[in-house]
């Protein structure tokens, strides 16, 4: 018998499709649809992870209260249209190629929405619970301000557009989330980013975080010319940007040839080498979006006075620009959305209808530890019982033992000690593009040769990328500079200096990713070719046996860090259920496979008939 308030959050039909679900307006489960689907960045209407958000609490959609979608349709479509208008005619091209989908799914979204609900329910869309919604920006907010520690905050939302804002800011207090001012389409400092994420030949919306992992790389030799030519910023960090370079509003592509002019060429074809030219421009532009973020952050204090920030948007996923922001802006505190991309509007557009609607007012987190926030860590996916591991596990064919906790933790860290990787499985899956412990590949930080064998023979991509430490919690500044938690890593922290490893000037004058090679630090697995590191802080409150893990591993070793990066191959969704894992397992060149307490060893599986290979089945990202 239900007796509480249920609301459903669902994103959907941009990128990153996800649903959260609130009781009373805690949050007891949210996934993106990707991760069901096994589609990247699935932005097709939710139904699965719908169907796994009721199944939690052992509901039927018409047990819930209020249905909300995290933006408004029709506001979007007057951008757009008036966006085409302007341009026109050089915009008809794209707005011939845009409108009959607009049409068809999104002018009509409610209508669409009711009848996809209505089919998974089961009933007329009259019989549906109401279906409400919620601005885009203010879902971001939402999902920043509402599930962080915070009782006070300053807002500070950067994504590449919703309806009409790109950048906005609010003041949090309580329940309440009052807006403040909005810099709107075309400016955006998430659309100049994914301009140049295009221009150096990655997949915009995806490839973000490759650009800015490259950009140790280079020096940022370009950004005068974007300050000059491209991008107008204000000393208060209000930016707009010349439209003449891009091709956003009229066009189908992200830049144009006046871009081209001013970077020396055209794009890079992507998967081609890449050259000086794409890591100075990524070392440039990562410099002026910190500029702007630092800039805006500063305003937002002075105006607000709050001691405390929150930040969402898909530009709130640059984590070097949080680390400066930690560092070297004004705020004591910062809390940032876990799922910072739209995602997270499902978590945020449910606590709008909770707090705003609903007028409910809003509990913090009692406990008394780093990591108390209202996300539960972000463990907030699908967990599996015994039962079921062994099902699934039996289905295959494969080969395992049950190990009890103890022997498991010693078991794991030994082999980690011996540089073997292990696929990391336990708990409920992450919500939010990050692997935090629970769908993790995991191994030991020390060695020289982890970093190269993770990215080529494990998760099969471009060996720049650098991987990131899981670190116990109480031991973080012993690595790291930085003292504060980081439960999420979305922070770039440096290294210690006593455990970086000075190289030659010859060794520094290697080119790009020979540069990667080099040891420069004791722990070469986890340290940039900047000595940075995206630092994981593990804490034992939310995620125990990620931390009971590591202190083992401490307690063998000495070391109280490992390298985590997420459990899936290039192109591949993270991993969902004990299956995806095998699968996963058995397709590279992982060592051993931990699912709960089964323990698995790649010697003793039976051969692997390679129905399809990885890269058939998924698209590289
Ligand atoms: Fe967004």
């Amino acid at each position: 018998m239900k007796s509480a308030t249920y609301i459903l959050g669902i994103s959907a039909y941009y990128h990153d499709s996800a649903a959260a679900l609130l009781k009373d307006g805690e949050v007891v489960a949210a996934a993106q649809q990707e991760r069901f689907t096994r589609k990247k960045h699935d932005a097709g209407f939710p139904d699965d992870a719908i169907r796994y958000c009721l199944e939690v609490e052992d509901l039927r959609l018409a047990d819930i209260d209020r249905i909300v979608f995290y933006d408004k349709p029709l506001i979007k479509f007057e951008r757009l249209l008036e966006t085409y208008l302007s341009y026109a005619p050089n915009g008809f091209r794209s707005f011939v190629a845009a409108m009959p989908v607009w049409l068809k799914e999104k002018l009509y979204l409610k209508s669409v929405l009711k009848k996809e609900l209505s089919e998974l329910a089961g009933c007329k869309p009259k019989e549906l619970p109401p279906l409400l919604f919620a601005e885009h920006h203010q879902s971001h907010a939402a999902s920043a301000f509402f599930f962080s520690p915070f009782e006070r905050a300053a807002v500070l939302c950067l994504d590449g557009v919703g309806e009409w804002a790109t950048t906005s800011t609010w003041l949090g207090n309580g329940a309440s989330l009052e807006p403040l001012w909005e810099i709107d389409f075309p400016h955006s400092l998430g659309l100049l980013y994914s301009a140049f994420t295009y221009f150096t030949g990655f997949k915009v919306n995806s490839g973000e975080y490759k650009l800015m992992g490259l950009a140790p790389y280079g020096q940022p030799k370009y950004a005068d010319l974007i300050l000059d030519k491209l991008l107008d910023l204000k000393e208060d960090g209000t930016f707009r940007l010349d439209m003449q370079y891009f091709n956003y509003c009229a066009g189908l592509t992200m830049t144009n040839s006046r871009f081209d002019e001013l970077f020396g060429g055209p794009p890079r074809k992507p998967e081609s080498d890449l050259t000086q030219r794409e890591m100075d421009i990524a070392a440039s532009i990562q410099v002026v979006t910190e500029e702007v973020v630092l800039r805006l952050a500063n305003t937002l204090h002075e105006e607000t006075g709050e001691k405390n920030l929150c930040l969402a948007g898909g530009v709130a996923l640059n984590c070097v620009a949080n680390g400066r922001l930690l560092r070297e802006g004004p705020y004591e505190n910062i809390w940032i959305q876990p799922a910072a991309g739209d995602a997270g509007g499902a978590i945020g557009a449910a606590a709008v209808v909770w707090h705003g609607y609903d007028e409910q007012p809003r509990k913090l987190n009692s406990n008394n530890s780093p990591a108390a926030d209202r996300m539960h860590g972000s463990y907030l996916g699908p967990k599996y019982a015994p039962e079921q591991i062994r099902t699934e596990l039996d289905a295959m064919g494969a080969k395992y033992t049950l190990l009890d906790d103890e022997t498991l933790f010693s078991k794991t860290a030994q082999l980690l000690a011996d540089e073997n990787v292990i696929g990391w499985f336990q708990g409920r899956m992450e919500f939010g593009p990050r692997a935090l412990g629970g769908r993790s590949i995991i191994g030991d930080p020390r060695s020289a040769e982890m970093q190269s064998v993770m990215n080529l023979k494990i998760k099969y991509r471009e060996s720049f990328r650098p991987f990131a430490p899981s670190v116990l919690w109480e031991r973080v500044s012993d690595y790291f500079e930085q003292d504060a938690p980081s439960p999420y890593m979305l922070f770039v922290a440096p290294l210690h200096q006593e455990l970086r490893i000075a190289l030659t000037d010859e060794q520094e004058q290697l080119f790009g990713t020979e540069k990667l090679k080099l040891k420069r630090s004791q722990l070469p697995a986890i340290t940039h070719v900047d000595y940075s590191a995206r630092v994981q802080t593990v804490h034992e409150d939310t995620n125990p046996r990620y931390y009971e893990l590591l202190k083992a591993f401490e307690q063998l070793t000495g070391c109280g860090v490992l390298v985590n990066t997420s459990f899936n191959v290039r192109g591949e969704p993270i991993v969902c259920t004990p299956t995806d894992a095998y699968r996963c397992f058995m397709r590279t060149e992982m060592d051993y496979l931990v699912v709960e307490n089964f323990f698995l060893d790649k010697k003793e599986q039976p051969v692997w008939e390679n129905d399809t290979s990885w890269q058939d089945e998924f698209e590289l990202d």
